[in-house]
């Protein structure tokens, strides 16, 4: 507990281009809860590099998915925004959980089953320890809550059985996290295939909105998306691509299906489509807007990342101290 509110610990990868996906299942719901936790919102740029980088292309990704946390809404003066490698706890304390975590905990974990046959060429030791370096991410701050995807529970699972082992074997060392799942929930699927997740590293461009495409491009990805031949705005499975549709619409404009399948009852795809064009860009012109203007504030942002750098390590640190303690390191003659 920090000022008496719970601490909330999130990240995404800079990796791929952010989607719309990940904007309404993600960051917007970060938005809307940032204000009653202690937030850090970190960009996960150590654990990139599990997979083969451009440097120069990492860089610059991170720095827009940095600038796109504030764009979307986060104020860096009161959630700490922050690259995981300006922070050298979440190393330092990567090394000590991988000392408490066992090979059989990691070789069940799905998301390295995929990737290691998804990179066959480079499955290399830090893909493998993935997890541990996200336990130690939410560990080192002491979260009580992450926010994550379904997609990352087992990764939180494994995180939270870290914690319990470490605290049974020293004390109560750390925070137990619980996942936090948006209320909003609803996951957004690919516009051309509709039983897929939306995705920033879909091969197929028509079927992921960017969150950086221009608005013509944004109405006509909309208007192409694939739908069904039942001709009716009904939310059900058996319309998947309706179905994705009217979230995607409901998210964007906080409206209920029920409504949606009134609003546009006895009305073409044609039209329902165009209003899910429009109802996106609503959304991401503001977004966009608030962009470009921080892209021109260098200054201000290079501030930030110093300050919520230092905060961050200040944090964690604190942390960082009492495990290194616990575990037998030499204390630090000051
Ligand atoms: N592995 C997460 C993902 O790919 C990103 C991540 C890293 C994360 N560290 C984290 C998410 C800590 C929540 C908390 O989505």
């Amino acid at each position: 507990m920090l000022d008496g509110k719970k601490t909330l610990f999130s990240g995404m990868q800079a990796t791929g281009n952010l989607t719309l996906g990940n904007y309404l299942g993600a960051l917007k719901n970060w938005v809307s809860i940032s204000d009653n936790y202690q937030t850090f919102y970190c960009v996960v740029d150590m654990h990139s590099i599990t997979i083969r980088q451009d440097p120069a292309e990492l860089r610059k990704r991170a720095r827009t998915l940095l600038m796109l946390y504030i764009a979307a809404g986060l104020d860096p003066e009161k959630n700490c925004i922050y690259y995981q490698s300006h922070v050298s706890g979440h190393a330092e304390l990567t090394w000590i959980l991988n000392c408490f975590t066992y090979m059989g905990e990691l070789n069940r974990m799905t998301q390295f089953k995929d990737k290691a046959a998804k990179h066959a060429d480079n499955i290399n030791s830090g893909l493998f320890t993935y997890p541990v370096l996200m336990a130690a991410d939410i560990l080192l701050f002491q979260a009580d809550v992450v926010p994550v995807g379904i997609d990352q529970m087992q990764h939180l699972e494994l995180t939270r059985d870290i914690a319990i082992r470490f605290n049974n074997l020293f004390g109560d060392v750390f925070t137990v996290p619980e996942a936090y799942i948006g209320k909003t929930g609803a996951k957004i699927m690919s516009l051309q295939n509709p039983e897929k997740k939306m995705s920033k590293s879909d091969e197929n461009p028509n079927g992921s909105i960017y969150l950086m495409d221009d608005m013509d491009t944004v109405i006509r990805k909309c208007k192409r998306a694939v739908t069904d031949s039942e001709g009716c705005v009904r939310y059900c499975d058996g319309q998947p691509g309706v179905k994705n549709l009217i979230d995607i619409y409901c998210s964007c404009t906080g409206k209920a299906p029920a409504e949606v399948e009134r609003e546009f009852d006895g009305r073409g795809y044609g039209e329902f489509k165009m209003a899910v064009g429009e109802a996106v860009v609503s959304i991401l012109k503001p977004l966009q807007e608030r962009f470009a203007e921080l892209s021109q504030d260098k200054v201000y942002i290079d501030r930030m990342i110093k300050e919520n750098a230092e905060k961050a390590t200040y944090f964690s640190n604190k942390t960082l101290r009492k495990v290194q303690k616990k575990v037998g390191f030499p204390e630090r003659i000051r």
